[in-house]
């Protein structure tokens, strides 16, 4: 293991210690290039449609601005503090905090040892991300993602806070996975249903099924499971998504850094390098739980790295693992219904360079019918955007691979790079409006874009698949990241190409008078990096979260904490709704039955929020309301 303090590593700084960025890069070139995007950017941003369409020119930024607010509230400033902030007129309360019990018995969070091994499947989990609320039998039941560990807050005895045997590794497996619980609005507000038959915690052990074209082959195989066919557990649960039927989708993203070698010179499969498995593991997993060494058990990674649905209605139900949707590091899973009664699950891959995709079922929703197949069979593509503003989803099949359908399955970051699919700037969320027929993916930054090897060539992604400047991904070094937008051709999200345009660049138009400054809703009162999680609610308007630098100081001056903003797609407006403690990301939003309540995630605060100095930092879920009661969305 090396000296480096692997704790303080976000997942992209981890990614570059395995695959290292280069020494030299052409600045000049790129900066060039991305300044010559402007006019072509002119000509695709469109902030609506009629006179702001496509041909008519740029829009005025202050003529589209002026235009009517659908904002119910009034934009807050950047923050720097470590609390949150919300509009006048609007309250927030925590709902759920890491270490919170879901069961009566279990003791809150002791701020000495980061909680005990024995109540660790018992509470709320770290890191809340992704989550989708439900309505079963009456009852409000969420489902809520816990992505990773914060070592040095979980086991906060340890060095460094990693794991130094069985028991502390088996305590940071059950703090991920997922939470189902109920919760319930009482006078103090919402609150966690406890002992309710609905709560549970599906975490890195806990068995659920493979299904798809990959279940039972070879390639899943192992000691442990020779049927190829039962999994232990889902990891770094990311981005969620909701079927039509009422289940839950977690997203397996990062589940590559649970994996390492206990033979530092182990000879690894080839197939690792593009998913970024390597011989050092990120929390010492395989030095305490075999499963996670590859060098006993090369074919484990391999069964992660997917969709997985569990029904928050059946808790003794088991998770579905559905490798049909393909193995990428999964952000999230937007589904809609197409006209046709198919089921459209749109999903991003967030790394650099890698792609975004559209799964498209064989067989029909109907309301109260099987749903069995839905998400087994039917055709995984992958999106090819063209610098003309139209774009096609390109099949994955073994025609057009030359691969199998399970190979596809479990390879398919090369499947996709067999058919030329478009380099992105790290694909995060995808959200389809229920108003219109178009979708969102936040496109979250990608500092490598444009820039050279040290020998020279045009950097790629980990397949050798060029990140060139252009169509969707604009800008060179790009810090602040950008919203492409999509249009399904015929309003079909089953047709087989779209039309595209950007719905925002961010930037700073303080720091920067080129295309580093954003498109033209980026001012200085509502500038922003790094779009991460977004939904779009039942009227229309986006949610936009940010994952991004919260340093406030140069290329990111005046930008602030990490926030949540709202878009309206009519006009391009975008305002700041909340601001989040420093240090932490704001990821995860959903709404209660009544939608007079959203419930927002706070992930990995560095300042000791919400209880206060002396305490241990906690991811929390907060609900917010209008203090008028009136709906939030
Ligand atoms: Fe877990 Fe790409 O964010
Ligand atoms: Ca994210
Ligand atoms: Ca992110
Ligand atoms: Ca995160």
């Amino acid at each position: 293991m090396s000296d480096v303090d692997l704790s303080n590593l976000s997942w992209d700084e981890w990614d570059e210690r395995i695959n290292p960025p280069p020494a030299v890069t052409d600045f000049d070139r790129v900066v060039e290039t991305a300044i010559s995007r402007r006019g072509f950017l002119g000509g695709l941003l469109v902030f609506g449609s009629g006179a702001a369409a496509l041909g008519t020119g740029l829009l005025s930024p202050s003529a589209a601005l002026a235009s009517t607010s659908r904002f119910a509230f009034k934009p807050i400033p950047i923050a720097t503090d470590g609390t949150v902030h919300v509009p006048e007129g609007y309250t927030w309360k925590p709902l759920a905090k890491w270490g919170q019990p879901l069961f009566s018995g279990v003791s809150d969070l002791d701020h000495a040892t980061g909680g005990d091994l024995a109540s660790s499947d018992k509470v709320f989990g770290e890191n809340t991300d992704g989550m989708e609320a439900f309505l079963v039998g009456g009852r409000q039941v969420i489902a809520i993602n816990h992505e990773y560990v914060n070592e040095k807050v979980n086991l906060p005895k340890n060095e460094k806070g990693m794991p130094t045997s069985a028991d502390d590794v088996v305590k940071l497996q059950n703090l991920q996975g997922v939470t189902v619980m109920e919760i319930a609005e009482g006078d103090d507000g919402w609150s966690i249903v406890l002992d309710s038959p609905y709560n549970r915690r599906i975490h890195h052990r806990t068995p659920m099924k493979l299904t798809g074209p990959a279940a039972g082959h070879d390639l899943v195989k192992t000691d442990l499971d020779p049927t190829g066919m039962e999994v232990l557990g889902t990891l770094n649960n990311c981005g969620s998504g909701k079927t039509p039927w009422g289940t839950y989708l977690t997203c397996e993203e990062n589940f590559n850094g649970y994996f390492g070698s206990t033979v530092a010179d182990a000879k690894l499969p080839g197939d690792y390098k593009r998913y970024g498995i390597a011989a050092e593991g990120r929390y010492a997993y395989e030095k305490f739980d075999e499963r996670f060494d590859v060098s006993k058990h090369p074919n484990e990674p391999r069964r992660h790295g997917y969709v997985v649905e569990i029904d928050p209605s059946k808790p003794d139900s088991t998770p579905l693992k559905h490798t049909a949707l393909g193995r990428i590091k999964h952000e999230n899973a937007a589904c809609v219904v197409a006209r046709d009664g198919r089921v459209v699950v749109y999903m991003g891959d967030d790394e650099r360079g890698e792609f975004l995709y559209r799964w498209v079922s064989n067989g029909v929703y109907v309301p109260g019918g099987d749903t069995s197949t839905l998400l087994v069979d039917g055709t995984l593509s992958v999106a090819k955007f063209a610098e003309d503003g139209n774009g096609e989803w390109l099949a994955l099949t073994p025609e057009s691979t030359g691969m199998s359908a399970a190979e596809i399955a479990v390879f398919t970051r090369m499947a996709a790079s067999k058919v030329g699919a478009t380099t992105m700037d790290r694909p995060e969320w995808v959200a389809v409006s229920p108003v219109a027929a178009e979708a969102y993916c936040c496109l979250t930054n990608n500092s490598r874009r444009g820039t050279l090897t040290d020998d020279g060539k045009p950097r790629g992604n980990a397949g050798g698949d060029v990140m060139a400047v252009g169509g969707p991904n604009p800008r060179a070094k790009n810090e602040y990241g950008q919203i492409v937008r999509w249009y399904p051709a015929d309003e079909d999200h089953t047709a087989g190409g779209f039309k595209w345009d950007l719905y925002v660049m961010a930037g700073n138009p303080v720091v920067h008078k080129d295309a580093y400054a954003g498109s033209g809703n980026i001012n200085e009162g509502n500038m922003f990096n790094s779009p991460d999680g977004m939904m779009i609610d039942s009227t229309g308007l986006i949610w936009i979260q940010t994952d991004g630098e919260d340093t406030n100081e140069g290329e990111f001056a005046g930008q602030g904490n990490n926030q949540m903003l709202a878009g309206d797609p009519a006009t391009g407006r975008i305002e700041r709704f909340l601001t989040g403690p420093k240090g932490s990301e704001v990821t995860g939003l959903t709404w209660s039955a009544d939608r007079r309540t959203m419930f927002v995630g706070i992930q990995h605060p560095d300042a000791p929020f919400p209880d206060g100095e002396g305490k241990l930092p906690r991811s929390t879920v907060i609900a917010i309301k209008r203090d008028d009661n009136a709906l939030v969305g």
